[in-house]
C-alpha cells in the first residue's frame, strides 16, 4: 500500500489507474498548491510578484544542478527536449562531410535536429540500428570506432523499452575519441539521477513534464563547461546579455555562462512549478520512489506472465527505468490500450506494438490486481 503522505499527494483515486509518466506526470497536491500561490499574487501585483519569485529560477537550476553533478552555470532552462538538441545541432560548426550517429528508434526530439543539420549541412547521418527496443553498448562503441562521428545523440532511457543505457561506457569512448556526446534525459532524470562527468557527457536535454513533475513545455540543457564558446546562440534576445535589465545600452557581451541561451524573459509559472516538482522528488527521495517502482514491476511482471503476456523490461534493477511493457497473445496493443482507458478509465498507451505502463508512487498493487483481472476478461 501507499504512504499516506503518497496518497495525501495524489488524492484522486483514478491516480492510481495512470500508467503514463513516461507521458507527462500527475502534479503532486503541494506542487499544484505552490503554483496557485503564484498565480493568486500574479492577480494583485504582477510585476512585484515576478519580483518576488525570481530567485525561484537559480533554485531551479541549483536543484537540476544537483541531479546532473554539474554546476548552475553549465544550465540553461529550455522549453524542452527538442530545443536543447536545437541549441546544439544550430550552434556547432559543421563541415560537410562530418559524420552524426544516432539510433534508428529514438524520440523524434532526438532525431529531427539532426536530420535537420544533415539537410543544411551535408553531414552524413547514421542511424545504428536497435532490435527489440535496444542496442548493446559494446555496440556502440564498435559503431564509434568504425564510423568516427562528429557527435553521437541518444537517450539515456530508452523511451519505448525503458532498457537503461550505461552511458559511462558509452561516454568513455566519446572521450577518448574526441566525439560530442549528447544525451535525451527525459525518460531518465528525475527517476534516476545522471552524473555528467563521470559518464563523460558534453552537453544533455531533457523535458520537465514526466519524471520531474514539471509543467509541459518546460525543459532544461546542460553544456560542459569547456564547449560553451564553441556553439554560437542562433536565437539573442534581453536576457542573452551581460546586463540584461540596462535596456538602451545595447552592450551585446554574451552572459558569461548558459543563460545566453534563455534568451528573454522566463515562463516563471513554469519555473515555479518545476522548482516545486523537482523539490517533491528530493523530498521522496529517488531511491524510494525506485524501490517503490521496482517492486510494482517485479509484481507486474509476474501476473503479466501468468496470463500469458508477453513482458518488456525484466532486466537487473540498475538496467531498469520506470517503464516497463507488455503484448496479449490475441489481443493487438493498441486495442488494448484504447479498451483500458474506454472501459475501466485506465491510462496506458500502446508503444512499439507494447503497451507501455509506466509507473510512479501513485500506482499500487491493488491497480496492478484491477489492470490484470480487466485484461484477463477481455480475452
Ligand atoms: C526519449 C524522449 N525524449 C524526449 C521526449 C519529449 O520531447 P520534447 O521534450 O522535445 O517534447 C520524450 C517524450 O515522450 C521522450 O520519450
Amino acid at each position: 500500500m501507499q504512504d499516506n503522505d503518497v496518497a495525501s499527494e495524489f488524492p484522486d483515486p483514478r491516480s492510481s489507474d495512470y500508467y503514463n509518466t513516461a507521458g507527462s506526470g500527475l502534479c503532486p497536491v503541494t506542487v499544484r498548491d505552490q503554483v496557485k500561490q503564484y498565480v493568486e499574487a500574479s492577480c494583485a501585483d504582477a510585476i512585484g510578484t515576478s519580483q518576488k519569485y525570481a530567485p525561484y529560477v537559480e533554485a531551479l537550476r541549483g536543484h537540476l544542478a544537483r541531479l546532473l553533478g554539474c554546476t548552475g552555470a553549465e544550465l540553461a532552462l529550455m522549453h524542452h527536449t527538442a530545443e536543447g538538441a536545437n541549441v546544439i545541432a544550430h550552434g556547432l560548426q559543421w563541415q560537410e562531410g562530418n559524420t552524426i550517429m544516432t539510433l534508428d528508434r529514438e524520440y523524434p526530439s532526438t532525431v529531427y535536429p539532426w536530420m535537420n543539420v544533415q539537410k543544411l549541412h551535408k553531414v552524413h547521418l547514421v542511424l545504428l540500428e536497435e532490435r527489440d527496443g535496444r542496442i548493446e553498448e559494446d555496440e556502440i562503441v564498435k559503431a564509434l570506432h568504425r564510423e568516427r562521428p562528429r557527435l553521437l545523440a541518444m537517450s539515456a532511457v530508452e523511451w519505448c523499452t525503458g532498457y537503461r543505457f550505461d552511458l559511462q561506457k558509452i561516454g568513455e569512448a566519446c572521450g577518448e575519441l574526441g566525439i560530442v556526446f549528447f544525451v535525451d534525459a527525459a525518460q531518465s532524470l528525475g527517476f534516476w539521477e545522471i552524473d555528467v562527468e563521470t559518464c563523460k557527457i558534453s552537453a544533455l536535454a531533457g523535458s520537465a513534464w514526466k519524471w520531474l513533475f514539471g509543467p509541459l513545455g518546460m525543459g532544461y540543457l546542460y553544456l560542459r563547461r569547456d564547449l560553451l564558446e564553441r556553439v554560437t546562440p542562433l536565437f539573442v534576445g534581453s536576457e542573452s546579455v551581460v546586463n540584461p535589465r540596462e535596456y538602451l545600452r545595447y552592450d551585446f557581451t554574451f552572459q558569461p555562462d548558459m543563460r545566453r541561451f534563455e534568451y528573454s524573459t522566463m515562463n516563471l509559472s513554469a519555473v515555479v512549478w518545476l522548482e516545486a516538482g523537482i523539490h517533491f522528488v528530493q523530498q521522496q527521495g529517488l531511491e524510494r520512489i525506485r524501490r517503490h517502482v521496482f517492486d510494482l514491476q517485479d509484481y507486474a511482471l509476474e501476473r503479466l506472465r501468468d496470463i500469458g503476456c508477453t513482458v518488456r523490461g525484466d532486466l537487473p534493477r540498475e538496467r531498469r527505468s520506470g517503464i516497463i511493457g507488455f503484448r496479449h497473445p490475441k489481443i493487438g496493443s493498441r486495442e488494448l490500450a484504447t479498451t483500458l482507458y474506454r472501459e475501466a478509465a485506465i491510462i496506458a498507451r500502446e508503444r512499439d506494438g507494447f503497451v507501455r505502463l509506466s509507473f510512479h508512487l501513485y500506482n499500487h498493487r491493488p491497480g496492478i490486481d484491477r489492470l490484470i483481472d480487466l485484461v484477463t476478461h477481455m480475452a
